[in-house]
């Protein structure tokens, strides 16, 4: 694996995916016992699903919701935020993306965050397009604060079939990238899978970090594997270090 310089890497994209909550206690989804082991993507996450059997996906999203309350951000998200701040005091950037739903990002100190498949803790209503601040179970009896309707507000989560928010941001952010890390995702969900391509075509570098190799791990000329709380704190300590 070619060896990245950490001194030329100001400007760094980093990918995450449910491996860097895994530890904190989120499921990931297609880990053996993963949330797809147990539920029917077509029946919980797509429109036509919620269009067939709204309080099915209302209680789907309901539970995860409620779970977030139990958990805490692990290490690696506290350390993605580190490097965040470490970046930024030497004139780079960080941009994440991630894949999650969850607000560990958040609560782990992380400050610009492009949450691609939606956020847990916000609802938006079908009628108006009103995005809502959500923190409690969510139902088709629910009327929107903005336009007054019933039955038309749910999980602001991109669903199977729906484009991912902040695909212009990325895109850019990856063009200019001077390296692109994945952490925790198993790099089968397009277009967040086909990142890595990109900012390799534009001329990056790009490192994995993740449990083990992902589905696209020979695209990647740098990597670590392991567990995130031990590997994303080691790593982005040693880079900080190295550049100074
Ligand atoms: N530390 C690091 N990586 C881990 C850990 C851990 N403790 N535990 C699991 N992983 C890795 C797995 O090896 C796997 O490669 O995290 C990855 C999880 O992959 P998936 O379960 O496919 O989750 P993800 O890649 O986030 O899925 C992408 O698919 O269903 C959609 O919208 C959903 O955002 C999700 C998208
Ligand atoms: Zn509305």
């Amino acid at each position: 694996m070619d060896f990245i310089s950490p001194d030329s890497c100001k400007n760094i994209v980093i990918l995450t995916g449910s491996g860097i909550s895994a530890e904190s206690g989120m499921a990931t989804f297609r880990d053996k016992d993963g949330v797809w082991s147990k539920y029917d993507y077509r029946e919980v996450a797509t429109p036509e699903g919620f269009a067939a059997n709204p309080a099915l996906v209302h209680e789907f999203y309901n539970a995860r919701r409620r779970s977030l309350f139990e958990i805490e951000p692990n290490p690696a998200h506290r350390a993605l935020a580190e490097l965040e701040t470490g970046l930024a005091a030497r004139g780079g950037k960080l941009t994440l993306i991630t894949q999650n739903v969850d607000d560990l990002h958040e609560r782990g100190g992380m400050q610009n965050i492009l949450h691609m498949h939606g956020e847990l803790l916000k609802a938006v209503c079908n009628a108006c397009g009103e995005i809502h601040d959500w923190r409690d179970d969510l139902s088709v009896e629910h009327v929107c604060r903005k336009c007054e309707r019933s039955g038309a507000m749910r999980p602001y989560v991109v669903w199977f079939g729906e484009i991912p928010r902040y695909m212009d941001e990325a895109a850019e952010a990856i063009d200019s990238a001077d390296l692109f890390v994945s952490v925790g995702t198993s790099g089968s969900v397009y277009p967040a899978a086909g990142f890595v391509a990109e900012a390799r075509a534009a001329g990056a570098p790009a490192m994995e970090l993740n449990l083990e190799p992902s589905e696209n791990a020979f695209l990647f000329t740098d990597s670590r594997y392991g567990p995130a709380t031990e590997i994303v704190p080691a790593w982005a300590s040693d880079f900080l270090q190295a550049i100074g």
